[in-house]
């Protein structure tokens, strides 16, 4: 469907559907629950924005469930632009959110403008999401300043591996539970127009909710924050190397994808396949 606009131009459906940061904002006054998933390459992005999913976060998971890596701390600017721009060719609508790699945004206010500047520029997102509390307030108004959306990160953030110890649930002590709710407002004062609660108790997660004018999106964050967010290859059940309690696999694809490459093995083996339809006379 194509709608006239008064400059001669025309509103297509993709700009019509098209999620921006003022639907997800308006979604949380709205009362209606956030989806967002992480893509990391075209053809997942077409399926998934097809779908009408919200939010689209090119992670820095894609060190771990793409690249290999053993934690997200070698994913580079480089890798981050690219799969954006793979993503960006195939969303439909989405918002396109990608993550600041690590030790793109920590060290100088110059450096995290320029770099979030070259994941919109270069890599064609629509905003940038930056993992941790206060310390990077300053970091974080700069690039808002920029005239570029930013999302936070709080809870479990995957880049302090090293200092957190490995894989755990924050917020459990009462002074590590009051600096996270002082670290979501402080977010929200720097100019994120969302954040992302990771691995944190229910009640932590719905106490920040109710703090901010900003959705708050969880993954392992329990029911109560304004919307949802899972690792695509967690969810469809195609990385198994370690899944957190937090997933629910909605799909068993490895499996899928194990059986039939078993079966593609055997035809050709056994001469079934190609056969007469996928032959040119
Ligand atoms: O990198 C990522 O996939 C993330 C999500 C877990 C929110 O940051």
């Amino acid at each position: 469907m194509k709608l006239s606009v008064s400059d001669g131009g025309s509103v297509t459906d993709f700009q019509m559907n098209k999620k921006t940061v003022s639907t997800i904002l308006e979604k949380k006054h709205a009362n209606e629950k956030i989806t967002m998933l992480t893509c990391y390459d075209y053809v997942t992005a077409k399926l998934i924005s097809s779908q009408g999913i919200d939010i689209i976060l090119v992670g820095d998971s894609l060190g771990n469930v793409k690249l290999g890596y053993e934690n997200t701390l070698y994913v580079t600017l480089e890798d981050m632009i690219y799969h954006t721009k793979s993503v960006k060719r195939g969303n439909n609508g989405a918002l396109l959110v990608t993550d600041m790699p690590f030790m793109s945004y920590e060290i100088t206010v110059e450096d995290a403008v320029k770099n979030a500047a070259r994941i919109i520029k270069e890599g064609g997102a629509e905003a940038v999401k930056v993992e941790g509390g206060i310390e990077i307030a300053d970091k974080i108004k700069a690039i808002s300043n920029a005239k570029i959306p930013v999302v936070g990160h709080l809870g479990f953030t995957p880049q302090a591996i090293n200092k957190i110890g490995g894989f755990k649930i924050q917020g459990r002590t009462e002074d590590k539970y009051d600096k996270l709710v002082e670290d979501a407002k402080a977010l929200e004062k720097a100019g994120v127009f969302a954040v992302v609660l990771e691995a944190v108790p229910e009640r932590l997660a719905e106490e920040v909710t109710r703090c901010l004018e900003i959705p708050t999106i969880g993954i392992g964050a329990g029911r109560y924050c304004d919307g949802q967010v899972l690792v695509i290859d967690d969810m469809l059940g195609m990385f198994t190397d370690f899944t957190p309690k937090f997933v629910k696999k909605y799909a068993n694809l490895s499996e899928v994808i194990k059986t039939a490459v078993r079966d593609y093995i055997d035809e050709v083996k056994e001469g079934k396949f190609p056969q007469e339809g996928n032959i040119y006379k």
